[in-house]
């Protein structure tokens, strides 16, 4: 066991819920990410659900009190100043109330509401919750499928890493080495004050995502020409898959709610979505994601490569093309599913999302392995990541080399994952 971990339990894991929560909203962590992030939050409502229904109504609906005019969800939402965070409010200066950042994140929170919806023990109040939620969630889905794709190709553009979640990716490496850093952020950074330098991204990175930040301050965040004209512009497999799946939960639950109108319009979505995928599938086989600007399919296999069998979008076959490379992957790291492949050069299993194992990731891609029968991968990831907590405890990633755990400690959504999915006694 790593040397500071305490056994984790379901009373923990709650407790960690708990003390993360600042009402309304949760803190994925209360040193690294003092405010709420949008991804984060959807899976913080799947862990409330298992104790305290309404609580896990309240993380998704105070996320979209961060919701723009025009459908945009942010990546995170300041609700109340705190320090120890670069970048605050005022690096972003976007112009909403409560102040949030000016990107977004990939979109969960429609998978994690039909699921509060479909498992509420109080039927009634979950109806009216997701009936307020509905037209708020379709907003952004809109937003997604129309300004993020100005010319309804089917594949959405994300515009800045930490958009993808997935923040330094080899996949990122090109695109962002085509952008000229004009700022020098290394000495505003807070993260290095929480989390050592090896477990994190570089200066360098930084200096390059900030001036992304620049050139959209100087757009004053207009959607549209900032995914026409952003420096950065790829499709993220993972925000393509994530958000195939989003639709495919919204649809069903527009048809539960009865709202035929919103239903028909999320399934020309789907449709759009579902031809496009076959645009990010390389020469080998495998999904990638796409540079927009240069057409080029990302040099990496990563943990989404898996994503397509949650969004429900290949065929049985794939599907166990899938199941061979997982297994492949499983002779190279102990612990399932590294986010990239320990095969390519770039693999770091230390470094934030260049290796390491995330939970939400293993929950995503076990769903989707067992959508497609492949129970038995689905239980051992399920084993592996019980086998993470119990041995590190609810850190923000781990090292699949040996389970050490790695990032942030007591982290909103390993504990949620740990809830949601019954990982401990
Ligand atoms: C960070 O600050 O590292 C976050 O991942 C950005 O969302």
């Amino acid at each position: 066991m790593t040397k500071d971990a305490t056994p984790v339990t379901r009373d923990g894991a709650r407790e960690i819920l708990k003390a993360n929560d600042r009402g309304g909203y949760t803190v994925p962590n209360a040193n690294v990410y003092p405010f709420q992030w949008n991804w984060d939050s959807a899976f913080v409502a799947l862990g409330f659900q298992t104790f305290d229904e309404p609580r896990a109504w309240s993380e998704l609906e105070t996320l979209f009190s961060g919701q723009w005019d025009d459908g945009m969800v942010p990546h995170i939402v300041f609700h109340r100043p705190a320090d120890g965070y670069y970048p605050g409010p005022a690096a972003w200066g976007t112009h909403h109330t409560p102040p949030t950042s000016g990107i977004s994140q990939p979109p969960v929170a429609a998978s994690a509401a039909l699921r509060l919806f479909r498992a509420a023990r109080d039927a009634q109040a979950a109806r009216q919750r997701a009936q307020k939620l509905l037209p708020k969630l379709l907003a952004w889905h809109r937003w997604w499928h129309e300004i993020r794709d100005p010319d309804r190709s089917g594949l959405v553009t994300c515009v800045h890493p930490w958009e993808s979640g997935r923040d330094n990716l080899p996949d990122w490496d090109a695109p962002l080495a085509a952008v000229t850093p004009t700022v020098d952020v290394s000495a505003l950074r807070k993260d290095l004050t929480h989390v050592g330098a090896a477990e994190r991204p570089t200066h360098d990175f930084y200096n390059r995502v900030m001036t992304l930040v620049e050139q959209a301050r100087a757009l004053g965040w207009n959607g549209a020409q900032i995914a026409r004209e952003s420096e950065f512009r790829v499709c993220d497999l993972g925000i393509q898959c994530i958000l195939l799946r989003a639709d495919r939960d919204l649809h069903d639950l527009a048809w539960a709610l009865e709202d035929a109108a919103a239903a028909t319009e999320v399934g020309h979505w789907i449709a759009r979505s579902d031809a496009a995928l076959t645009r990010l599938r390389a020469d080998d086989g495998s999904f990638r994601s796409l540079d927009l600007r240069t057409g080029k399919l990302a040099p990496a296999i990563t943990s989404a490569t898996f994503l397509p069998l949650y969004a429900r979008a290949v065929d049985q076959q794939t599907a166990s093309a899938l199941a061979e490379l997982f297994e492949r992957w499983a002779t190279k790291a102990r612990f399932a599913v590294p986010s990239t492949d320990p095969d390519f050069a770039g693999f770091d299993p230390q470094r934030y999302w260049r290796g390491p194992v995330w939970l939400v990731m293993n929950f995503m891609i076990a769903d989707g392995f067992a959508g497609y029968g492949f129970s038995e991968i689905a239980s051992r990831i399920r084993e592996g990541s019980a086998g993470l907590v119990r041995q590190s405890g609810l850190r923000e990633y781990f090292d699949p080399r040996n389970g050490d755990g790695l990032g942030g400690r007591d982290f909103s959504w390993s504990a949620a994952i740990v809830l949601c999915w019954d990982l401990v006694a």
